[in-house]
């Protein structure tokens, strides 16, 4: 949940940094599961993450707080595990990724739309009864 709620937006749910922001960084965000990050130790794991990578868009993440320490070991693991993630694992993450306020009412309008608690629109254009019902 942690690292779809607050690394995925870089790194990718599945670590290999292939999202819109993570691959137009520069430095770019490493694919991690590859050789290169997993043959860093946990301690060095550790301490990017708690203090994230100067003059790159690498955020620090730790507070200092031992709560802080154990969500950034638990993430340690977590890294590890990034190369054997299944198909299920990123689906499950898929809906933990934060959303955009448009994204939102998208999601609401298609529910709203299949709940039939709303006029269906066609082409994007409220029909004549929706458009009525907002006067
Ligand atoms: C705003 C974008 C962004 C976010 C959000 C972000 N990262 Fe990063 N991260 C990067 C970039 C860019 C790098 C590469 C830095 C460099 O080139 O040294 C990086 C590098 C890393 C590395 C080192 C990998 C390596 O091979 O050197 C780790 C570990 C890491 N991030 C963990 C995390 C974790 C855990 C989170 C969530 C708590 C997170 N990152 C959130 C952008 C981000």
């Amino acid at each position: 949940m942690h690292w779809a709620d607050h690394c995925a937006l870089c790194h990718g749910n599945d670590g290999k940094g292939m999202t819109e922001i993570g691959r137009n960084l520069y430095p770019k965000a490493p694919d991690m599961t590859a050789a290169a990050t997993q043959g860093l130790n946990d301690g060095e794991l550790f301490s990017i993450i708690k203090n994230g990578v100067r003059l790159t868009g690498m955020p620090a993440w730790g507070d200092n707080s031992s709560a802080g320490d154990e969500q950034s070991w638990k993430l340690v693991l977590f890294i590890r595990h990034l190369p054997m993630a299944t198909q299920e694992e990123l689906d499950q993450m898929r809906t933990m990724n934060p959303i955009s306020p448009m994204e939102r009412q998208e999601a609401k309008a298609e529910d709203d739309f299949l709940n039939g608690t709303e006029a269906p629109t066609v082409g994007g254009t409220p029909t004549p009864t929706a458009r009525k019902e907002h006067r």
